[in-house]
């Protein structure tokens, strides 16, 4: 009697375990989604990014970088009352648990450094970073890299928004631009416009295919088998009539 007995509670025990580690292993649920997704507009923009980026893929949610308390309880927030709405709000924004709205200079550096120290070190040695640093016009990590959708930019496209002439800068490395640099990319140039003077013909239509979307690259080759098919067809009709 008293055996069956332990068998079951060791039973219940196990079933409880498992299932309680199972919806410990589910997300936690984050205020600050909830409430942004839940305002829309401007205001809910950087949930609809991040949801597609390689942070949220990792479990980076908004607090890991924004800081501030994502466990406030925010209930069903459609019914929240003013204050108990404006209560959450300081609650889960509140300075006392270090959060930032829109960080800029050092912050944004020690922002993204708690993760990405190397990659932050090497900017910032830079002279581009430098000139971030300085307010000089510099470029700051997210208009590279995109605030919530964090992206490897194109380059350099990302770069002509403040640079008229981009030759070779696909061939150096952005985030670690230092007088070395500017000597290299001379050389490149150098090499470059030596290349076109001999008259190595640049690749045909330059940028072409980047410039098209896959849609526009599918009607293309779409186009293509067409023009196939009829050159096929006309050789088939001229040979028929030969014989
Ligand atoms: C109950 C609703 C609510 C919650 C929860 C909430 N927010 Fe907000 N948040 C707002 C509102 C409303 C604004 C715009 C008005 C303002 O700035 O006070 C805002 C503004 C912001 C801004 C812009 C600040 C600026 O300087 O422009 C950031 C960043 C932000 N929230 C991040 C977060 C993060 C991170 C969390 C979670 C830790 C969070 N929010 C939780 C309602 C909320
Ligand atoms: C990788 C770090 C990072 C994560 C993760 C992140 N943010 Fe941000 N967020 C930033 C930075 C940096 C800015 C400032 C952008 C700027 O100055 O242009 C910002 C700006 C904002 C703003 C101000 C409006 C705007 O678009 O500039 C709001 C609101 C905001 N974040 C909410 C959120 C919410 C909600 C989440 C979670 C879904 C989140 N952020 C996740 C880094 C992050
Ligand atoms: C709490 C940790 C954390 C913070 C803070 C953080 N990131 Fe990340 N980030 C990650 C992880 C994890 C990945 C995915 C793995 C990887 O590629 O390193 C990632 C990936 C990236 C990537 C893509 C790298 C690639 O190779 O595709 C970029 C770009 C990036 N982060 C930029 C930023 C920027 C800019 C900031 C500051 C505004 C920031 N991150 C803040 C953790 C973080
Ligand atoms: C001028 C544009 C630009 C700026 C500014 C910039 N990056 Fe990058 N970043 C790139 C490009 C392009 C790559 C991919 C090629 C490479 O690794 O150099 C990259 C790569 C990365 C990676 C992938 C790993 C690595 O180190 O190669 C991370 C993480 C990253 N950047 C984070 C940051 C952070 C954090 C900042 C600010 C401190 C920053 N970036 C500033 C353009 C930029
Ligand atoms: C927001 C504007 C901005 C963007 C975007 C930007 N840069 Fe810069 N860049 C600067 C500033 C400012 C300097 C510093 C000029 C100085 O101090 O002489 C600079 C300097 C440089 C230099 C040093 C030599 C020169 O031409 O002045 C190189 C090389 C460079 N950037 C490459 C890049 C590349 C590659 C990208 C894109 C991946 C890029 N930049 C994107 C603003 C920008």
């Amino acid at each position: 009697m008293n055996k069956k007995r332990n068998v079951l509670a060791l039973c219940c025990a196990a079933v409880f375990l498992l299932f309680g580690a199972g919806a410990r292993a589910q997300q936690r649920p984050v205020a600050c989604i909830t409430c942004h997704a839940f305002l829309g507009g401007e205001l809910a923009r950087p949930v609809a990014e991040w949801n597609a980026s390689v942070h949220k893929q990792n479990g980076i949610t908004c607090d890991l970088c924004h800081g501030g308390k994502a466990d406030v309880d925010v209930g069903n927030i459609k019914s929240l009352s003013p204050q108990e709405f404006a209560d959450r709000q300081s609650r889960a924004m509140s300075k006392s648990h270090g959060f930032i709205g829109k960080p800029s200079g050092k912050a944004m550096f020690a922002m993204c450094a708690r993760c990405h120290s190397d990659s932050v070190d090497r900017y910032a040695g830079s002279i581009m970073g430098m000139a971030y640093l300085g307010g000089k016009g510099g470029p700051s990590c997210v208009a590279c890299h995109n605030a919530h959708n964090n992206i490897i930019p194109p380059v350099p496209k990302v770069c002509e928004s403040c640079h008229k002439d981009t030759t070779g800068f696909d061939r150096i490395d952005p985030m670690n631009v230092s007088e070395s640099t500017i000597n290299e990319l001379s050389r490149i140039r150098i090499r470059l416009a030596e290349e076109k003077a001999r008259g190595a013909k640049p690749p045909l239509a330059p940028g072409f295919a980047e410039d098209l979307d896959p849609y526009q690259i599918g009607l293309l080759a779409f186009g293509g088998v067409l023009v196939m098919l009829a050159i096929g067809y006309l050789v088939y009709i001229t040979l028929e009539k030969r014989r």
